[in-house]
C-alpha cells in the first residue's frame, strides 16, 4: 500500500508559507550572557536537553556551521539547515546546506508544520553566538534558559536581550540541575 500522507513525518508537510511561520530562537544563556567555549556547551543539563527536545521536535531548525560541527550529527524528527558559505563537497547526508540566514527561512518556511491545528507554524534559530545575534532581529520569540552561572572563560555570548523590544511572556519555576547543582528557568520572550 502507498503510504499516506498521515505517515509524513511532521516536518515533511508543505503547510505554510514563510510569512505564515513564527520565527523563534532557543538557547541556554549564563547570568553573563556566556553560552559556549571551545565549541562545546558550558554545562550538560538534562532537564534543559528535554526541553529543547520537546519544543523543537518536529519544527525545522536553523543552525550555524560550528554549532552543526558541535553537534556531529543532524537532530533527527527535524529538518536541519546549517549556515555556511563555504563549499562542503563531504556534507553529511541529512541536512540543507544554505548560504544565508534569509535562505534558510525560505527553506524552513516550505517544510513548517504547525503546532496546533491551522496554527502557525514555527522554526527555531538554535545557535551559535555568530548566528543568534543575526537571528535575533527577525526573531518573534525567545526560548531562553537562564542559567544561574557565570563563565568568565567563555568564548561566545548570546547578545543583550533589550527590555525595549522583549517582553517576558512566562517563566518557568526554578530547576536543580542534580548533577551540578545549577539552577534554572525557562522563559519564553515575546517581541513588543
Ligand atoms: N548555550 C546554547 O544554548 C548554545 C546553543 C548552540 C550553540 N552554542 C555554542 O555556540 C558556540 C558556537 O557558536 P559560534 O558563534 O562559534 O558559531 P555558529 O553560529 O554555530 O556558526 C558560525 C558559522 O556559521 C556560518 N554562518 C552563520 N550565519 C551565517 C550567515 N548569515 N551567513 C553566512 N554564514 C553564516 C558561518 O560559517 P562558514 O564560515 O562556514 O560560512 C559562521 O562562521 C559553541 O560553543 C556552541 O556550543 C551554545
Amino acid at each position: 500500500m502507498t503510504p499516506g500522507p498521515q505517515s509524513k513525518p511532521p516536518w515533511q508537510y508543505r503547510v505554510n508559507k514563510e510569512k505564515d511561520m513564527e520565527k523563534s530562537l532557543i538557547v541556554a544563556v549564563a547570568d553573563n550572557l556566556a553560552i559556549g567555549k571551545n565549541n562545546a556547551l558550558l554545562w550538560h543539563l538534562k532537564g534543559d536537553l528535554q526541553y529543547f527536545k520537546k519544543q523543537t521536535l518536529g519544527c525545522p531548525v536553523i543552525m550555524g556551521y560550528m554549532t552543526f560541527l558541535s553537534l556531529g550529527r543532524p537532530l533527527p524528527g527535524r529538518r536541519n539547515i546549517v549556515i555556511s558559505i563555504f563549499p562542503w563537497p563531504d556534507a553529511p547526508q541529512g541536512i540543507d546546506i544554505v548560504e544565508s540566514l534569509e535562505e534558510a527561512y525560505k527553506v524552513a518556511g516550505s517544510a513548517c508544520a504547525p503546532a496546533v491545528p491551522h496554527g502557525p507554524g514555527k522554526c527555531f534559530v538554535i545557535g551559535g553566538g555568530y548566528t543568534y545575534r543575526e537571528a535575533m532581529e527577525f526573531s518573534d520569540s525567545m526560548y531562553i534558559t537562564h542559567v544561574h552561572t557565570s563563565v568568565e572563560d567563555a568564548d561566545t555570548f548570546f547578545p543583550e536581550i533589550d527590555d525595549e523590544l522583549w517582553e517576558k511572556a512566562s517563566v518557568s519555576e526554578t530547576q536543580t540541575d542534580d548533577k551540578s547543582g545549577l539552577t534554572y528557568e525557562f522563559a519564553v520572550y515575546r517581541r513588543k
